[in-house]
């Protein structure tokens, strides 16, 4: 689906839950912090092909920060959107709440922003159908931050190649 606004925000937003189980904890009963780094790439992966309709490869993935600790039998609430594309990258952002089953109130427990890169059958980079935020505040706020983060990856970027070359 898409609009004179370019691809609506419905085609690449994903919801996706979890019951944390006993396997996906540690040893204190909570879910190990790289289960829900897991669960966070397949989720944004998802909204990341949906959007470009084709392969993806992930990119990079900034800082992940757990606000609070999942217990066993929770549900863990993913939900992801494009926030932004570029010429063949895309960022997304990723929320993650923790419902209690028996209440469903939910806790923030983390936020995301991974970047994914759109491949063509041959594994090189293809372009993107350009992002519009349209008129949602909300969106264009997202849309507004994504370019920011984006610089600094980039210069983040860089730094690293200078030092692998040593120039
Ligand atoms: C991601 C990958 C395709 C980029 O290839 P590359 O040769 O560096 O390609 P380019 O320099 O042309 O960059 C392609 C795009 O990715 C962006 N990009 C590359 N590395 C990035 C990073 N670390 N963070 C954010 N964006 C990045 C570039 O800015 C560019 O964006 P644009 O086309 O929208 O302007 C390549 O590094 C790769 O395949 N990495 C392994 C991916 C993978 O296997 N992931 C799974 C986990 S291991």
């Amino acid at each position: 689906m898409t609009t004179p606004a370019g691809i609506a925000p419905a085609v690449h937003q994903t919801v996706m839950t979890q019951i944390v189980l006993p396997q996906f904890t540690n040893a204190h009963g909570t879910v190990f912090g790289g289960q829900i780094a897991a669960w966070i790439d397949v989720c944004a992966a998802v909204s990341a092909q949906r959007y470009s309709r084709g392969a993806v490869v992930t990119a990079s993935i900034d800082q992940l920060h757990f606000l609070a600790a999942v217990k066993q039998g929770m549900v863990v609430v993913l939900q992801s959107q494009v926030n932004m594309a570029w010429r063949s990258s895309m960022e997304v952002g990723v929320r993650i709440e923790a419902e209690d089953p028996r209440t469903g109130s939910r806790q923030h427990c983390c936020s995301a922003y991974l970047t994914f890169v759109a491949l063509d059958a041959e594994g090189r980079t293809r372009s993107l159908p350009p992002f519009d935020p349209g008129a949602d505040p909300e969106a264009r706020r997202r849309a507004r931050q994504a370019e920011e983060r984006r610089a600094m990856r980039l210069r983040a970027r860089e730094a690293r190649q200078r030092e692998l070359t040593g120039s």
